[in-house]
């Protein structure tokens, strides 16, 4: 949430901020602002809503040039998407430029103490206390910028990425991080700091993590890192192993349908490597001892969202293999209900960015209770896969649209190879039966890249069905996470109610619901696999078509059977059980894709969203 950018360097600052904000935009998209340093002074530019707007901002009030400068777009928390609550903020006496991301849980008490000493505040922000507390600590701290944000740091609670800039030390940019995401592009006579590589990939592959409260301090050539005490710190290095090409859309309208188009080789990817060649699951990387595994007696996930919907589908695979508990808890509610995890107990925390606040909160609390944790994760050195004892990447690549797709599917394979890694070394599966089902996700990214082909029909019914007022999404087994995805991704991206159910929950109360003309996508279970999921798929359709509804299956390949059911037929491949959800997703995000686009909304920025959620 929030996205950041600074630069120092040799190159004009406006351009590289300007080009990585329209990266970090997936973050937030109320407002976008710059500020560098000319001639010894601040200026600064910001304006309400897409960072279009800043731009047109730009073209008719330019920036002086500059060589120094950090940029915010945003997604509000504390105050509207206004101008004046826009980043960045400037102390009173114009001596300090702040962005922000994340939230300053006591900053209602530290704007009165800034009220009471004299400082008027002109926006709803909390960020805004920052800039006034550096401006207030600097004289104390020898006008030293590091020592002022070390010293206010102090002060804060909650989370925050802060990044600070000072006219009397132009060529100085300073970086604050707790909880919120911060990473260092390390540049040849430039440096930068952002909320994710994206920013400066265009200028440098090699990067550096930063750790929980630590302080970066860049100028063109050097990078010092610190605590909040100041001593120095050793930041880890990594190389970006993807080019800037990964997160422009390549020559698709949307990022969205980039992405989608990218699922057969994000699914290859996530694949790659994982199978030795004597046919075992080789899954050195997640440094997990292969006794602890044994030892644990339940496996908990963690995750929210869509990340939450492939950990629900998970559940069904893990413990079918394993025959181990699998609880799946939204990450939202797990510290705060006293859950029961121990030792004994493997946490999965699965997020596509690393960064989500209530999965890494809900992972501390797994640690702190002593829990094994392992992260499935996208994004490599975020903070999820840093705190957790292990870790499974996905190899996605960057996901840009807000609406996950790529990150569903390899969620799924990540899973399930943790699934059948448990399965091989706890020996409760015989290694032929590992090898089929390696062998199924083998064939996975084809039968993915068949969906594609054949999603033309999707579209056309998409459009039919833009005007309806509701739509619902009933499954069964691993069809009923399915369901809830197809749903979920409905809401965010055509802004219309759209609800997802386990089919046999229907009769207990949502079957209310149904009125004539109401569409329901039915997730079919395959006829060959569980033949009894099948014939109560189709009572269910029954008792709802019974009244009104008009019926969009989403059914394999050959099943005869469900054209006497339904409306609209939507033929996905045939593939074993467990597998289906990574056909039978495909089509619903199409659907939404293409409704969100028949109603005109912006597919990759739908609002009052963002990409990654650092907040609580
Ligand atoms: O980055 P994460 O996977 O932790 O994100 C979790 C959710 O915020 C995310 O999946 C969200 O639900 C998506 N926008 C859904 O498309």
């Amino acid at each position: 949430m929030c996205g950041i950018v600074g630069y120092v360097g040799k190159k004009q600052a406006l351009e590289v901020v300007v080009a990585g904000l329209r990266r970090m935009e997936y973050r937030g998209y109320d407002s976008a602002g710059i500020a560098v340093i000319s001639g010894g002074h601040l200026e600064v530019r910001k304006k309400a809503g897409k960072l279009v707007n800043l731009q047109t901002l730009l073209g008719s009030d330019p920036l002086p040039n500059s060589t120094t400068g950090i940029g915010h777009t945003r997604w509000a928390t504390h105050g509207g998407p206004t101008d004046s609550n826009a980043h960045p903020h400037v102390s009173e006496d114009g001596t300090v430029a702040v962005i922000h991301n994340g939230i300053i849980e006591n900053f209602a008490e530290l704007r009165g103490e800034l009220t009471a000493a004299g400082v008027t505040l002109t926006s709803e922000t909390d960020t805004e206390v920052v800039a006034h507390l550096l401006a207030k600590t600097l004289p104390a701290a020898g006008n030293d910028l590091v020592a002022a944000m070390r010293q206010v740091c102090g002060r804060l609670e909650g989370a925050f990425t802060l990044v600070a800039i000072d006219p009397r030390q132009p060529d100085l940019v300073v970086g604050a991080r707790r909880n919120s995401p911060l990473v260092v592009g390390v540049g040849v006579g430039e440096n930068f700091l952002a909320s994710d590589v994206s920013a400066f990939v265009d200028h440098t592959r090699n990067a550096l993590e930063l750790g929980q409260d630590q302080i970066v301090v860049l100028t063109a050539a050097s990078i010092r890192v610190m605590d909040f005490a100041g001593n120095p710190v050793e930041a880890r290095p990594f190389t970006i192993d993807w080019d800037a090409s990964a997160v422009e859309k390549g020559g698709h309208d949307l990022f969205m349908l980039k992405e989608i188009a990218e699922q057969p080789k994000a699914v290859a990817d996530a694949l790659l490597g994982r199978v030795g060649n004597d046919g075992r699951i080789q899954l050195d990387e997640m440094g997990l001892d292969d006794q602890a595994l044994r030892d644990i007696d339940k496996v908990v996930v963690v995750a929210c969202g869509t990340a939450a919907h492939a950990g629900m589908v998970a559940k069904y695979a893990i413990e079918h293999w394993t025959r181990i508990p699998v609880e799946m808890e939204l990450a939202s509610e797990f510290r705060y209900r006293d859950p029961i995890v121990n030792a004994r107990s493997l946490v999965i925390a699965i997020s596509q960015s690393g960064e989500t606040m209530d999965t890494l909160m809900a992972l501390r609390h797994a640690k702190d209770q002593g829990a094994k944790t392992l992260a499935i994760c996208n994004t490599v050195g975020s903070s999820i896969p840093r705190e957790a004892d292990a870790v499974i990447y996905t190899y996605a690549g960057p996901e840009i649209a807000v609406a996950s797709t790529k990150a569903f599917l390899t969620q799924i394979i990540a899973a399930y190879l943790v699934g059948l890694y448990l399965a091989q070394v706890r020996e409760v599966m015989p290694g032929e039966d590992i090898a089929a089902v390696l062998a199924d996700l083998a064939d996975m990214p084809g039968k993915v890249d068949l969906v594609l082909d054949t999603v033309e029909p999707v579209r056309a019914l998409a459009r039919e069905f833009a005007g309806a007022p509701s739509v619902l999404f009933i499954g069964r087994h691993v069809g009923f996470p399915v369901a809830l995805e197809g749903a979920l991704k409905l809401k965010e991206l055509a802004y219309m109610h759209a609800e997802g159910f386990a089919a046999g929950e229907l009769k207990h109360g949502p079957i209310a619901l149904i009125e004539d003309g109401v569409p329901v996508v039915v997730i079919v279970p395959s006829p060959a696999g569980r033949a009894i999921l099948h014939d109560k798929i189709i009572s269910n359709i029954q008792e709802v078509r019974a009244r009104g509804a008009r019926i969009i299956a989403i059914a394999e390949e050959g099943d005869e059977k469900i054209n006497d059911y339904a409306d609209h037929v939507i033929r996905v491949p045939v593939v074993p059980p467990l597998m289906a959800p990574l056909v039978a997703t495909v089509p619903l995000q199409v659907f939404a894709c293409e409704m969100a686009t028949a109603k005109g909304h912006d597919v990759d920025q739908p609002r009052n969203l963002a990409k990654s959620v650092t907040v609580e």
